[in-house]
C-alpha cells in the first residue's frame, strides 16, 4: 500500500499524543488563570479513551503510517495513571523511539519505571533556575522537585533535554543561569520563542523574546557556532567553544513547518494535522482501512506548509 503523503509529499512517522488536559503547574503562557477546574477534568475523564482503546488506535495508525516515533505529552503526562502501561504497549508494537515531554515534577519517583517500560528520552520544561522566577512563571512551587526529577531521569539512563520558554521581562534574566546549569550537567537546553496559543492567541505579545535577542544575549557570555539542522527538527542548535550545545525553537522568527513530519492525537481519539488545527478529525468508529485513510487525508489537508499561524487551543489541550 502506498505511504500516506500530503500535498507537499511529506510522510508522517512521528505521532504526538496528548494524554490528559490537566497540569500540576499553571504557567502564565499556557493557562489563563491560576486555577484548573476539576469539572474540566471530570469531563475529560468521561470522554477520554481507555489505555487499551488508545493502544488499539496506535496499532492501527502504526499499521498505516509505519510510525518510528511517539512523543507523549499533556497537559502533564506524568499525571496520566496508565503511562507506563501505554509506553510498554507502544514498545511491544515495535515502535522504539518513545519520548515524553513533561514538567518533571513527578519524575523522581517514576523515572526507573518509565525506563523499564521502554522510554528513550524526556524533554523537561524548566523556565527558571531561581525559585522566585520559577514561581512567577509557573504560579506553583516545584523547582526542587523538577531538579530532582532531572537527576533521576539521568540516573535511570534516559536522555534528557530542557525546554525553556523565554518571556521578555519575566524570565529573560534566567537565560545565562540556565545555560550555566545545563552546561554543568551536560544537558542540551533549548530556548523557545513564545507561541500565540490559547489565551495568547491573536494578541501582540509584549513578552516576545526572539531568536535574535537570545543569540545577542548569549554572545555576551559565550562564543559559539551553528550546528547543521537535522531534518524535521524543531530546534536550531549551536555549539560553544567549550563543546556545549544549546538550541532555539524559533517558531515565530524562523518557522520550520516545511519539513514537518508530525501528526497529533488527543486523549479522545481526535487527530490533528497540525499544532494550529482547530478542526480535529475523530478516529473513533473508524473501523475499516478506507475510512482511516480518508480521515488521515482530511487531517493532513489542514497542515500548515509555511508558518505556524497560532491556535485558540492551549498546549494544555493539544500538547506542545
Ligand atoms: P525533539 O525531537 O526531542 O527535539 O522534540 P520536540 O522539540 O519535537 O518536542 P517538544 O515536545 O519538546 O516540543 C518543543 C517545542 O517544539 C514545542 O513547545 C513547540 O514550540 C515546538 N513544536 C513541537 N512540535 C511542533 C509542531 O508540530 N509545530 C510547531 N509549529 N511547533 C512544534
Ligand atoms: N509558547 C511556547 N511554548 C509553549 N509551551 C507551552 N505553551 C507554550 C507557548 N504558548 C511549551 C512548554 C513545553 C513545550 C511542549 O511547550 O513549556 O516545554
Amino acid at each position: 500500500m502506498a505511504a500516506i503523503r500530503d500535498h507537499l509529499g511529506r510522510t508522517f512517522k512521528t505521532l504526538r499524543i496528548s494524554l490528559i488536559n490537566t497540569c500540576n503547574l499553571a504557567c502564565t503562557y499556557c493557562t489563563y488563570g491560576n486555577e484548573e477546574s476539576k469539572e474540566n477534568y471530570a469531563e475529560h475523564k468521561a470522554k477520554a479513551l481507555s489505555v487499551q482503546e488508545m493502544l488499539n488506535l496506535i496499532k492501527r495508525l502504526h499499521g498505516r503510517l509505519d510510525l518510528t516515533t511517539i512523543r507523549f505529552t499533556g497537559g502533564e503526562p506524568l499525571l496520566y495513571k496508565e503511562l507506563t502501561t501505554l509506553i510498554k504497549g507502544a514498545s511491544d508494537l515495535g515502535i522504539n523511539n518513545l519520548n515524553l515531554t513533561t514538567n518533571g515534577l513527578l519524575l523522581q519517583r517514576m523515572a526507573p519505571a518509565l525506563k523499564a517500560a521502554g522510554l528513550r528520552s524526556i524533554n523537561i520544561s524548566l523556565d527558571a533556575i531561581e525559585p522566585l522566577t520559577f514561581f512567577k512563571m509557573s504560579r506553583r512551587q516545584g523547582l526542587e522537585q523538577t531538579l530532582s526529577g532531572i537527576e533521576a531521569a539521568i540516573s535511570a539512563g534516559i536522555e534528557v533535554k530542557l525546554n525553556t520558554v523565554i518571556m521578555k521581562g519575566m524570565n529573560d534574566n534566567q537565560v545565562i543561569p540556565l545555560l550555566k546549569y545545563a552546561f554543568s550537567r551536560n544537558i542540551k537546553i533549548r530556548f523557545l520563542e513564545i507561541m500565540a496559543m490559547g489565551h495568547l492567541h491573536g494578541k501582540t505579545d509584549e513578552h516576545f523574546f526572539s531568536q535574535k535577542d537570545l543569540l545577542a544575549l548569549i554572545s555576551k557570555h559565550y562564543s559559539f557556532s551553528p550546528v547543521n539542522r537535522s531534518d524535521s527538527a524543531t530546534a536550531n542548535y549551536w555549539q560553544t567553544e567549550e563543546g556545549h550545545h544549546f538550541g532555539i525553537i524559533a517558531n515565530e522568527s524562523q518557522p520550520f513547518c516545511t519539513d514537518c513530519n508530525r501528526l497529533r492525537l488527543d486523549a479522545y481519539g481526535n487527530i490533528y494535522g497540525c499544532l494550529s488545527s482547530n478542526n480535529p478529525v475523530s478516529l473513533i468508529e473508524t473501523t475499516d482501512a478506507a475510512s482511516l485513510d480518508f480521515k488521515l487525508e482530511a487531517a493532513l489537508a489542514q497542515k500548515q506548509s509555511l508558518k505556524f499561524t497560532g491556535s485558540k487551543l492551549s498546549m494544555l489541550h493539544i500538547g506542545g
